[in-house]
């Protein structure tokens, strides 16, 4: 949530700020700024609304910000609405700062200033810095200042504050991600390293508690107790292209067409044709655990955790072992019984997500072994586990998740079968037939697409949806559903079939159709037509995904014949494909949907 970035050196700062702020705009859109030090001064513009409405305001009124020393920040409002006064950054005449994170004591920090007479005129928590720093200064060096006023905060945060009077950035780290690239006689900053992998392939991962004070040429770090301490530079081959369109009209499209790609790369250099499973290296976890392990805890949000119940019935069935599949922000709160030889697993795609971060400290604090399922590389959740697993996706950029949920399916089978074969289960076919997927799912996104853009059109008018599936469709389904409110904001509920007639049978009439979801496998498919004559005979429509056509439905989408146990892989590309088309027919926002943000970095 919000994206930080920022620069200095010798070129003019404004473009490389604006195409950062693009690149993280997935983290919040609904205000954006930039300050730059232009002849000796803090310039600042900013706006509520998108990186364009911001660029926009500048190309009309600011033409003359040519400073070379500047940040900028995408807001996802928490402290104060989304509007100009409230969007970042927060500035003095004397210092200016970027925020990502929520200071938790920002009311008591503002008692102090209040009684010095310094008063906030935002509904911000981040003001609150700003002001701090500018009092501070009166009497200090800008290191001073900052040193003592990130001491005096609470909760989490990274920031950026750049200052009048000296040419140097200083950044501070606290539960929120903040990454530095390093160049040649300039640096940058920002929340993510998709903002930056068009200027560097360098990267220095700050640590919580970290403070960073960067000139053009230099960085120097210091840790919570004020020791110079050295980070490692990082080297990541992510390419400048995979973050951009590529001729897509939207991010969500090219990310589900790159699908059978992204499950290709996170499996191939870890399974070979011959079935062996090269994963020892990366999970690095005692094998003697993973050979009497007796269960498994999975936690996650959104689509990742549906990828945890898709994954939980692969685990049982390939490893024997009990598998408890938890919402994070639910699992935190709660009072879990883990067995002596337990494994918790951690799935996030953005490795930042608050609930999933916590709860694997949770776990941590618990004594558990943990292990994370993680996209973004180097973020928090990906190096807080004793161990991580990454999934090989590439960048994902728009708000609703589609290449890394296959990509996180890939490494949870993988990793079932890996586990299975330790544990003496001959799992050699399955690891085989893995190796095929992603074929199968490009001859399916290739076939599907068309059709289900023609479908999708006779359905975008409706307000109510339910998704049906039984077995490994069921949190597919979920999925589908979960998709086609994120980006078309029609209300649509994922339900086990078999569980239709319990209730949401009384849904059922000629305004709210059912997107069937099953596959030629008994005895689901024979019990799920049963379901769909029960539709049918209430009048409700049916759009149908199968191998084996019914004639009960009204609108079929054939899919390829595949092993059951893969079928996750293929179905649900084109539900996600129906949730895009339809939004795409509302017209709706695809990448960035309203309230929503890529990264939940609060709780
Ligand atoms: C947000 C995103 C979802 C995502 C969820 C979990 O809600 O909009 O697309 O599935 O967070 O994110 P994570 O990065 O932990 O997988």
């Amino acid at each position: 949530m919000c994206g930080i970035v920022g620069y200095i050196g010798d070129k003019k700062a404004i473009n490389i700020l604006l195409n950062g702020l693009s690149a993280l705009e997935y983290r919040g859109y609904d205000s954006a700024g930039i300050s730059i030090i232009c002849n000796n001064a803090i310039e600042t513009v900013k706006t509520k609304g998108k990186i364009i409405d911001l660029a926009s305001l500048i190309i009309d009124k600011h033409t003359d910000l040519n400073g070379k020393t500047g940040i900028g920040h995408t807001r996802w409002a928490t402290h104060g609405a989304p509007n100009t006064i409230n969007a970042h950054p927060h500035f003095t005449k004397r210092v200016s700062v970027v925020h990502n994170g929520i200071i938790e004591n920002y009311r008591e920090l503002e008692e102090l200033l209040n009684k010095k007479g310094i008063t906030r005129k935002t509904g911000t928590d981040t003001e609150i810095i700003a002001l701090l720093l500018d009092y501070y200064l009166k009497n200090s060096t800008p290191k001073e200042a900052f040193i003592t006023t990130i001491k005096l905060l609470r909760g989490s945060f990274a920031i950026a504050a750049l200052f009048k009077d000296t040419n140097t950035l200083m950044l501070a780290k606290n539960e929120s991600p903040l990454v530095i690239g390093v160049g040649e006689n300039e640096n940058f900053i920002a929340s993510d390293i998709s903002a930056l992998i068009q200027y560097t392939q360098q990267f220095i991962f700050l640590e919580d508690g970290d403070l960073a004070f960067i000139e053009k040429g230099k960085v120097e770090i210091e840790d919570s107790s004020l020791n110079p301490v050295k980070r490692e530079i990082k080297t990541i081959h992510w390419s400048a292209e995979s973050a951009k369109k590529g001729g897509y009209k939207h991010f969500m499209l090219k990310e589900i067409a790159e699908e059978a790609q992204a499950v290709r790369n996170t499996i191939q250099s870890r399974i070979d044709e011959k079935g062996n499973i090269f994963l020892q290296e990366e999970i690095n976890l005692d094998e003697d655990l993973l050979k009497t392990l007796d269960s498994v805890t999975v936690v996650a949000c959104g689509t990742s955790y549906y990828a945890g119940l898709c994954a939980k019935q692969i685990l049982e069935k390939f490893t024997g072992v009990a598998v408890k599949v938890e919402i994070a922000s639910e699992f935190r709160y709660s009072y879990p019984v883990f067995s002596k030889n337990n494994l918790f697993i951690a799935i996030s795609q953005s490795g930042e997500t608050a609930d999933t971060k916590e709860s694997l400290r949770f776990a941590q604090n618990s004594g558990l072994t943990t292990l994370s399922i993680v996209n973004v590389k180097e973020s928090a959740i990906a190096r807080m586990a004793d161990s991580c697993i990454y999934t090989l996706a590439g960048p994902e950029i728009s708000v609703a998740s589609t290449k890394a949920f296959v990509s996180q399916l890939a490494v949870l089978y993988m990793l079932a079968f890996y586990i299975g074969k330790l544990k003496g289960k001959d799992v050699t076919k399955e690891t085989k037939t893995l190796l095929s997927v992603p074929n199968i799912m490009q001859t399916v996104f290739e076939k599907t697409d068309e059709l289900v853009k023609h479908i999708a059109k006779s359905y975008h008018s409706y307000k109510n949806f339910l998704y049906l599936g039984r077995g490994l469709m069921y949190p597919i389904a979920l999925e589908g559903a979960l998709k086609l409110k994120e980006i078309s904001y029609i209300h649509a509920e994922g339900y086990p079939a078999g569980e239709m007639k319990h209730g949401p049978i009384a849904l059922i009439e000629e305004n709210t159709p059912s997107v069937v979801i099953s596959p030629d496998f008994e005895p689901f498919y024979s019990k799920t037509m049963s379901n769909m004559e029960e539709i049918k005979a209430r009048n409700g429509r049916i759009v149908m995904l199968s191998d084996k056509k019914s004639d009960i439905a009204d609108s079929f989408i054939e899919l390829e014949k595949i092993d059951y146990n893969f079928t996750p892989f293929v179905y649900v590309i084109p539900l996600q494909l129906f949730a895009y088309y339809i939004a795409l027919y509302l017209g709706h926002d695809i990448d960035q949907p309203r309230n929503l943000a890529k990264s939940v970095t609060v709780e």
